[in-house]
């Protein structure tokens, strides 16, 4: 706002120094003008006298008339005077003549011219007077012609006008059109860059120079991010096709392989059953990574239904761990379970998803006759619980740890590949927790173990009788 004050007001004296140096030539110009062309006046009208005093000798009586019509017609005053000093006016009597001296008109009546041109000051109407020897009725008289001369500013006002029209254009072009180039190249560029939006190519930066300021910067800056916004998304996009279809294609390809082993002939029935096993679990893979997908794409909407209501915390983990007992019992795993009491408000089912990953993954994690523990206790101020599942397996390297929550991710794929998963248990997980505004943290150490610690708020502890 101030910077455009600022230019209106630098416009505004540009144009006054603009008009006041012109006013001061334009002055000096006129003036100097004038006064070569009042002798060219004064003469002019001097040889009209002459003509006139030729024409009306001739004219006898009627001399009178024809003064009177010859002063009409060139809005003239005149005024004819003889030797005795008696005068005669014609034409318009409101121009005041100038005094002529007694000795001028008897000079003038011998022969002689008087001139005189008379301006009170530069910006009215001057009045130029001559005087010529004039022979009517064959006696000899003066004439006095009085004519009015131009103001010098008669032209000022409309070449004021056309200065002023004329910088007032320049002005407006400079002002309107110069930005306007700009910005028409830079919204031409906008226009483009929506188009190439529109298509799918989202690497668009937009260059913003120093004059997009206000909403037009903004509009640039706007571009830009939402340009950024998509570009991220759009990668995320690819990196999630390309994970779900090799994910999707890996137990596709064993299956398809194991289905054409099946059928040589001469298989044993030992080798038969291994390879049915070998599809089916592929197909449970698949299934369950059909699951995930479909879980974690709700989960995102927003629509997934979410009913906390209060449960036993401590009840509910202990069926997830004695779920599981088949595969801990397998691996020779010691299960260490201390369990308090715990009443959270928390929407049950999904909670339930969030124990069986972190348990499972511990138990799929740790070696055979390694040990998992398991903590459940209330927070201090009896608003939450806090969880910890510990275990001592493989432990997550200190580069892999900030990604394990991501989608598809799994730490040292090449060792990890072997105990199957598709890497979305954990992510599923987070969202789950950050539903319930709560918080879900990780340490862990290569070869030594890995503990989760979940602290999940909205809970009420509340004193049950044992159950
Ligand atoms: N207790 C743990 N010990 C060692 N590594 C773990 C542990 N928990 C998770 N990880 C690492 O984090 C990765 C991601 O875990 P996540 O539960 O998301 O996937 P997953 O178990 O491989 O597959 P899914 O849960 O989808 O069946 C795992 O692949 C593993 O590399
Ligand atoms: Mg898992």
């Amino acid at each position: 706002m101030l910077k455009v004050l600022k230019v209106i007001a630098g416009v505004i004296f540009i144009n006054l120094m603009i008009y006041l140096s012109w006013s001061v030539a334009f002055t000096i110009v006129s003036y100097t003008k004038e006064k070569r062309n009042e002798s060219n006046v004064t003469a002019a009208m001097i040889h009209e006298g002459v003509l006139m005093g030729d024409m009306l000798a001739l004219q006898h009586s009627s001399w009178k008339e024809g003064l009177e019509r010859i002063a009409q017609h060139n809005h003239y005053s005149m005024l004819v005077r003889d030797a005795q000093g008696i005068e005669q006016h014609f034409g318009s009597n409101s121009k005041k003549y100038p005094e002529i001296s007694q000795t001028s008109m008897q000079s003038i009546i011998s022969g002689g011219t008087f001139t005189e041109i008379e301006r009170s000051n530069i910006f009215k109407t001057g009045v130029a007077t001559v005087g010529v020897p004039i022979q009517l009725d064959g006696k000899q008289r003066a004439l006095v012609i009085q004519s009015e001369t131009p103001s010098l500013y008669d032209h000022y006002g409309s070449q004021l006008l056309t200065v002023f029209l004329g910088f007032l254009i320049m002005f407006l072009g400079m002002l309107s059109f110069r930005p306007w180039k700009k910005e028409a190249g830079a919204l031409y560029s906008i226009i483009e860059a929506l188009r190439r939006m529109s298509k799918g190519d989202f690497k668009v930066n937009l260059y913003k120079n120093r004059h997009m300021n206000g909403q037009f910067g903004q509009l640039v800056e706007s571009i830009n991010d939402m340009a950024s916004e998509l570009n991220q998304m759009e990668q995320m996009r690819q990196t999630f096709i390309s994970n779900v279809s090799h994910e999707i294609q890996s137990p596709l390809t064993s299956i398809r392989g194991f289905a054409r082993a099946l059928q040589q002939e001469g298989l044993d029935t030992e080798q038969r059953h291994h390879y049915y096993s070998i599809i089916e679990t592929e197909s449970l893979r698949l299934s369950k990574l059909s699951d995930n997908l479909l879980k974690l794409t709700s989960l995102e909407s927003d629509q997934h239904p979410f009913e906390p209501k209060p449960y036993r915390l401590d009840k509910q983990i202990r069926r997830v761990i004695l779920a599981c007992e088949p595969q801990w019992v397998e691996k020779n795993i010691r299960m260490d379970v201390d369990l308090g009491e715990v009443i959270i408000t928390a929407d049950e089912d999904l909670l339930s998803q969030v124990w069986t990953n972190l348990i499972g993954n511990s138990i799929k994690f740790t070696p055979n006759g390694g040990t998992i523990s398991v903590d459940v206790t209330s927070l201090s101020d009896g608003e939450g619980a806090k969880i910890s599942i510990s275990d001592n397996g493989t432990g997550i390297s200190e580069e892999d740890l900030p990604h394990i929550f991501e989608r598809f991710f799994i730490a040292d794929k090449s060792r990890n590949r072997t105990v199957g998963g598709s890497g979305l248990g954990l992510s599923i997980a987070k969202r789950i927790i950050d539903m319930h505004h709560s918080d879900i943290q990780v340490s862990s150490k290569r070869d030594a173990g890995t503990t989760f610690t979940i602290r999940i708020s909205n809970t009420k502890k509340i004193n049950l009788k044992q159950s």
